[in-house]
């Protein structure tokens, strides 16, 4: 019989505040549930609970991760994956990024192994840029890893996993209109000055240092995104509200998750994190946008194997 495996790939939240492109968090309670099944054929299949993503392996993220992977195994097998999505593609919460690093986590447990889930990353990355048109990792490495990662490096691939305050919770809002990544990465501005750099950078090494120590008057001060968030902001409705609602009813910071329209507040425990939800809702029935809520721990350990029994309804 051929071997399969049930897996969930967590959604993410990233460029963390000041962490354009480099820094990214795992959520705890959505994201892709799939059943991959390895075959002697060769050939990948895919299909999806979202009618309006491609099933075609050579444009679907999951697919072209998979078989980014394969290739490097130099392996003959090909994969039927079959993948339930819960986050909506364009959310800004890491959709195509939990079925790249899903595919890819799947496939390795299926073969036995061979590579860590550090090594995993650079092939989840390939599902990324058939998504966006640009292997950025502060998705797919949280998705596989877990917790906070950052990337230190690009070129050489350097991801580092770092220490944070496990009581950490994040509230996400996901406004129902669609931000493609590629069409917001066009927007932003390919030089900043000397002087928006220094308080970046000043603000990136602050918030990392806070999580290590957890300290959260210093990672609330360093949660702040002075180069990127004033652009893309452009695009969210009711974005200053939501964010001076956040910061009233006790978040750490508020920015925006991904690449946008989803906002998160990063919070110091679950109550702060449910106040911020229903602030967030009522800011947005006002507007009457139809939006969802996401309140999650900070998931832990990244891509999981679920039990063979797991229903993925
Ligand atoms: N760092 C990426 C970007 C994340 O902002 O384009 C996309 O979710």
């Amino acid at each position: 019989m051929d071997k399969s495996i049930k897996i969930f790939a967590p959604a993410t939240v990233a460029n963390v505040g000041p962490g354009y492109d480099v820094l990214g968090l795992a959520l705890d309670n959505i994201g892709d549930y799939m059943e991959l099944t390895l075959n002697d054929s060769g050939v990948i299949k895919i299909s999806m609970s979202d009618p309006d993503l491609p099933t075609d392996p050579e444009i679907n993220v999951a697919g072209v991760a998979a078989r980014a992977l394969l290739n490097h195994l130099k392996s003959k097998k090909g994969v039927t994956i079959n993948i339930h999505k819960n986050v909506k593609a364009g959310s800004g919460l890491g959709s195509s990024a939990s079925s790249a690093a899903g595919a890819v986590y799947g496939v390795n447990e299926l073969l036995g192994q061979p590579l860590t889930k550090l090594e995993l990353v650079p092939f989840a990355m390939a599902g990324e840029t058939a998504s966006s048109g640009k292997a950025h990792a502060d998705n797919v490495a949280p998705s596989l890893l877990g917790g906070f990662t950052l990337v230190r490096s690009y070129n050489p691939l350097d991801v580092i996993k770092l220490s944070y305050p496990t009581s950490l919770y994040v509230t996400a809002v996901h406004p129902h209109i669609e931000v493609k990544t590629s069409d917001s990465k066009k927007m932003l501005k390919k030089e900043i000055s000397l002087e928006l750099a220094v308080a970046q950078w000043g603000n990136l090494a602050g918030f990392v240092s806070g999580l290590a120590s957890s300290d959260f008057d210093l990672i609330s001060r360093s949660l702040e995104d002075l180069i990127v968030e004033p652009i893309r902001s452009m695009l969210i409705p009711g974005f200053e509200t939501l964010k001076e609602a956040a910061k009233n009813n006790g978040a750490l910071g508020c920015s925006i998750s991904g690449s946008g329209p989803s906002v998160f507040a990063l919070c110091e425990n679950k109550s702060v994190a449910d106040k911020i939800g229903a602030a967030f809702k009522g800011i947005y029935n006002q507007l009457d946008i139809n939006h969802d809520i996401h309140i999650s721990q900070i998931n832990p350990k990244g891509c999981k194997t679920l039990e063979p029994s797991y229903e993925i309804l």
